[in-house]
């Protein structure tokens, strides 16, 4: 009996729950493992579906999404869609969803590990543990820095900029924020200010970024933007890691212009600023925003729900205008 089924791509293994119903209502271009295809192996695949699942990491530009003349849907299995060249598939009529909301605590949650990691040294005290080093505790013995009572300064106040926000009542935080579109009347609590970013690097003890990588964010902080900064101030990225000027970042850690970074993404994924890994100041996590076993089922349920749509002839619940 012939298969009826749309063909869907998937450049990546997903969970289990979503590989199951995935199984059941498509037929897959090929079958997927865990690892980033390869840019012709990407393309090729996306040539034969009607609908795709694409992860951050896979580059999708205008050559590619001009080729793939059956595709009807690229479904990001991200909330950010930099990977995309939006223009060219709103140029050639494809649908680019996204999975926002799904996400957002999950991120927040990982947002706050990392500060708290940062600030109080849990990775070097997790090391010391480990080596077998450790002679008992110590009035001096790896001391952080307090983050309840501090001013907590978030740069992108969307979803999950307002999440962490939140998240900083419990630890008594002055919160303040820098968004590029300041609401002519916000809807955010009147006690969470809005700065100027330069106002807010000079202001906060730890500043956090959740704006979207676009042209106007790319290396938004660079030296001039930490030199703002407090010597005391730690930085947190769980967003995109070009936002950030890493080499510039490596200077100010090693200059003692700012004391310390967490870091969830960086600028060449996965490659690390080989100096970065060398800074005790620093904790590094490698892009786990998302990585709860809900979110990423969630994130995959909704990538379905919007293909579904789309070839049902709805409009895609989360397309990115
Ligand atoms: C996203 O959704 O953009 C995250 O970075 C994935 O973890």
């Amino acid at each position: 009996m012939t298969d009826t089924r749309p063909t869907l791509y998937l450049s990546r293994l997903l969970p289990d729950p979503v590989m199951a119903i995935v199984r059941e209502r498509f037929q897959l271009v090929h079958e997927p493992v865990d690892a980033l295809p390869a840019p012709s192996a990407l393309r090729e695949g996306l040539c034969q579906a009607n609908a795709a699942i694409v992860t951050l990491g896979d580059r999708i530009d205008a050559e590619t999404i001009h080729a793939a003349t059956r595709l009807k849907i690229l479904a990001n299995y991200a909330v950010g869609y930099n990977n995309i060249d939006l223009a060219a598939a709103q140029q050639r009529g494809l649908i680019v969803t996204n999975t926002p909301d799904v996400l957002t605590n999950a991120t927040a949650d990982l947002t706050w590990a990392l500060l708290l990691a940062t600030a109080r040294r849990v990775v070097e005290g997790d090391a010391l543990v480990r080596s077998g080093r450790w002679t008992g505790w110590s009035p001096t013995q790896l001391l952080g820095a307090d983050v309840s009572g501090k001013t907590l300064g978030i740069i992108g106040m969307g979803r999950i900029g307002q999440a962490v926000a939140q998240r900083a009542v419990g630890f008594h935080m002055v919160v303040r924020y820098h968004t590029s579109h300041p609401p002519a009347t916000s809807t955010l609590p009147c006690e969470w200010e809005f700065r100027s970013l330069r106002d807010l690097l000079g202001e906060a003890d730890i500043v956090t970024i959740h704006v979207p990588l676009s042209p106007a964010t790319h290396h938004l902080i660079g030296a001039r933007e930490l030199a703002l900064m407090r010597p005391t101030a730690f930085l947190i990225n769980t967003a995109r890691g070009p936002i950030v000027d890493e080499g510039a970042l490596v200077d100010a850690l090693k200059t003692g212009i700012i004391a310390g970074a967490g870091l969830d993404v960086y600028e060449q994924e996965p490659v690390v600023h080989p100096a970065l890994a060398q800074l005790k100041q620093v904790v590094l996590l490698p892009h786990l925003g998302s990585a709860t076993v809900h979110a990423r089922v969630q994130m995959g349920l909704v990538c379905l729900e919007n293909i579904q749509a789309v070839l049902d002839g709805r409009p895609a619940p989360n397309h990115i205008h």
